[in-house]
């Protein structure tokens, strides 16, 4: 399949490209580069000796877009092109809504233009909210506490309605929340400033890059206080997406899949994971709750498993160690020289 990639530069977009060519897919990327840079997809190259065809652009740009359309001519887009810190989105809503929102917009509008009728979708846990139950299925009731949750939410509600209408097909992965890196360490996370993830500010510790870890908050409700997440490996997330693409050219209208490995792991279990992966003592700080942030999250991925035909594969150790070797062989990222 020929299958544009907004946002093919990024963290989960790099990954899923090697995914997509080692499957034999033909691959466009459209990106910005607003948080990226095209060095990513040199790596990218290289690592699969594949062809990546690369289209500077923003995904808000109608005129950009109709010429990709036109000359790639994609049976299905992956639109992973989006901003997504959650305390930025609370002090520049309008800009979040623009490119999350506007952009999904002026994306369909392409699509349409051109004929194609399959997307597969970045969307978030983070629509979920505070927990009714857990583990979350796709049936919980959304009720996202950030903008960016918003804006997540508003496109599926988009996808959903343009899928309806055009017997389109709409594939809305709901990540977890995605960690690692590629086993060759020549992919990973590069955070253009201060991270605001927890993995990737434990390996810039590890690193010798920050002096500790703060722990944010260890009173919640939880076996040792601190908050759980439904971790999962890049490489099974970028896996999923190969999987959306299959399904997408065999079902029609708008379906969301939680995508994660169904077992929490607290701050705590992270830091220590990383301990052994790294060799190195991470010092923790005890600081207050962030403002905003859940106990805990879980998936239920069964459907994904069902319908998708999707697992998760990798543990706790290599979301670690893969973590590590990209961080220790990387320290300035994509930047670093000689690499
Ligand atoms: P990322 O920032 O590494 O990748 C996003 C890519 O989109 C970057 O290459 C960036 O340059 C590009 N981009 C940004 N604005 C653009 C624009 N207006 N036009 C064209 N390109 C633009 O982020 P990521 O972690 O790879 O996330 C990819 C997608 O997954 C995002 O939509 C994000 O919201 C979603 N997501 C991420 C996580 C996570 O924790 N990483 C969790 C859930 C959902
Ligand atoms: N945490 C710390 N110290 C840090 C960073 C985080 O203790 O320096 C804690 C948080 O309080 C939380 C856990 O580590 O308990 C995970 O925090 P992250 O910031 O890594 O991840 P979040 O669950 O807050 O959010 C992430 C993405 C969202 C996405 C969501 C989906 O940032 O974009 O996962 O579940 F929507």
């Amino acid at each position: 399949m020929r299958v544009l990639v907004t946002g093919g530069a990024g963290y989960i977009g790099s990954h899923t490209l090697v995914e997509l060519l080692g499957q034999a897919h033909a691959v466009c990327v459209m990106d910005s580069y607003a948080n990226s840079s095209p060095v990513v997809l040199d790596r990218v190259r290289m690592l699969t000796n594949g062809t990546v065809t690369a289209v500077e652009g923003d995904v808000r740009h109608d005129d950009t877009l109709r010429r990709v359309m036109a000359d790639f001519r994609p049976e299905v887009v992956i639109h992973f092109a989006g901003l997504k810190a959650v305390g930025d989105s609370m002090s520049d809503p309008l800009g979040y809504y623009d490119v999350n929102v506007n952009g999904t917009l002026a994306l369909l509008r392409a699509m349409d233009v051109a004929g194609c009728r399959r997307i597969i979708f970045s969307s978030s846990a983070t629509v979920y909210g505070e927990p009714v139950y857990l583990p979350y299925d796709e049936a919980h009731p959304l009720n996202p506490t950030s903008v960016y949750g918003r804006t997540k939410m508003i496109a599926e509600h988009i996808l959903t309605d343009w899928a309806a209408a055009n017997g389109g097909s709409a594939v809305l992965l709901r990540y977890f929340n995605p960690v690692g890196a590629h086993a060759s360490a020549t992919l990973g996370e590069d955070p253009a400033d201060v991270p605001n993830n927890l993995m990737p500010y434990i390996a810039q510790v590890a690193v010798g890059q920050r002096s500790h870890v703060n722990v944010f908050g260890d009173d919640y409700d939880t076996p040792d206080g601190t908050g759980l997440r439904d971790y999962i490996h890049v490489v099974d997330l970028a896996r999923a997406h190969v999987a959306a693409v299959d399904y997408a050219t065999q079902r029609k209208g708008a379906r969301p899949f939680n995508i994660g490995t169904g077992q929490p792991y607290s701050v705590q279990q992270m830091v220590e994971a990383f301990r052994k992966a790294s060799g190195h003592p991470i010092p923790t700080v005890i600081a207050p709750r962030r403002a905003g942030d859940i106990a805990a999250m879980q998936a239920d991925s069964t459907r994904a498993h069902a319908e998708l035909g999707w697992r998760a594969t990798h543990t706790l150790d290599d979301m670690a160690a893969s973590t590590w070797a990209w961080q220790s062989g990387n320290p300035a990222g994509f930047r670093t020289p000689g690499r």
